[in-house]
């Protein structure tokens, strides 16, 4: 099993929307995916439909009110699922993260699920809180959305930051990559930002792959899919959550499953 936590300090960035496409497009390139919603708000829950919002999840785990196999929700996909975060009432909020925070929780759930699940990914609440360190502690690799604005570089360094102190502390989570989100391909600023990026930081650290503003996102999450959902033929911006898969694909390693893997013939 391979744990990826979508992290950033900033707020709407585009975190739950990179958490919700890239699981969907995982699933759908033959991963058995977990999503996890670790946002006490319930942002993945509140972008998909109200029976997942009101549906008990992580809270219930942690708490031990249910076991892990009645809390995760199938989707039409048989490759991906969905744990909630559960019901968190907002006093309750910062009890949640605490008891988050260390990472044993959430590496006890993983425990449980290591022999169905290929791929975790991690949904978590903007700023570097007890949740999202718990995902860090907890994940091998971290995904970060920037926003392609004029702080995303500064942004950026703090997320590397962290990583590198939570190494310290005894972590294995590694950067797979930061993701420029909603580039606006007409907006010299938003060029201006990506370009900056891409030419200030290691070619490395960046996925390869941005994900442009789009307003086919909105329509899905007032919707309640993940945009590849939207309509019997995708839009355009869906592609770039398989092209975003594929690339992460090869970022962790993830070895195809079938050991004779090649080109598959046209024809016989
Ligand atoms: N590429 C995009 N193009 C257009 N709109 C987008 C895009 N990505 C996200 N959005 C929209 O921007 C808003 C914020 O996105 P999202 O909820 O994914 O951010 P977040 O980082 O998870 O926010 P929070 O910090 O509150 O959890 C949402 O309304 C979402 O539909
Ligand atoms: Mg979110």
């Amino acid at each position: 099993m391979i744990g990826i936590a979508v992290v950033s300090q900033k707020g709407g960035v585009g975190k739950t929307t990179v958490a919700l496409n890239v699981a969907y497009a995982l699933a759908r390139r033959g991963s058995r995916t977990l999503l996890i919603d670790l946002d006490p708000s319930g942002s993945i829950g509140l972008s998909l439909t109200r029976r997942v919002a009101k549906a008990p999840g992580v809270a219930e785990f942690a708490s031990r009110a249910a076991p892990l196999e009645r809390l995760l929700i199938e989707t039409r996909l048989n490759e991906l699922m969905i744990l909630p975060a559960g019901q968190v009432p907002p006093l309750r909020a910062p009890d949640f993260a605490n008891i988050l925070s260390s990472g044993e929780v959430l590496r006890d759930l993983c425990r449980v699920l290591r022999d169905d699940i290929d791929i975790v990914v991690f949904d978590t609440p903007s700023g570097f809180g007890g949740a999202t360190l718990g995902a860090l502690k907890t994940a091998d690799y971290a995904m970060c959305p920037v926003q392609a604005e004029p702080v995303a570089a500064r942004l950026v360094l703090r997320v590397l930051d962290l990583i590198a102190g939570l190494r310290e502390e005894g972590a294995h989570v590694t950067l797979a990559g930061i993701l420029i989100t909603m580039l606006q391909q007409q907006s010299k600023p938003s060029t201006t930002v990506a370009e900056e990026l891409w030419q200030s930081l290691p070619k490395d650290l960046l996925f390869r792959t941005s994900i442009p503003r789009d307003a086919a996102f909105l329509d899905a999450s007032a919707a309640g899919v993940p945009v590849g959902l939207l309509r019997r033929r995708a839009p355009p911006v869906a592609m770039a959550f398989e092209q975003l898969a594929a690339e992460l694909e090869q970022r962790i390693g993830l070895v195809p499953k079938e050991s004779r893997d090649g080109p598959i013939a046209l024809v016989d």
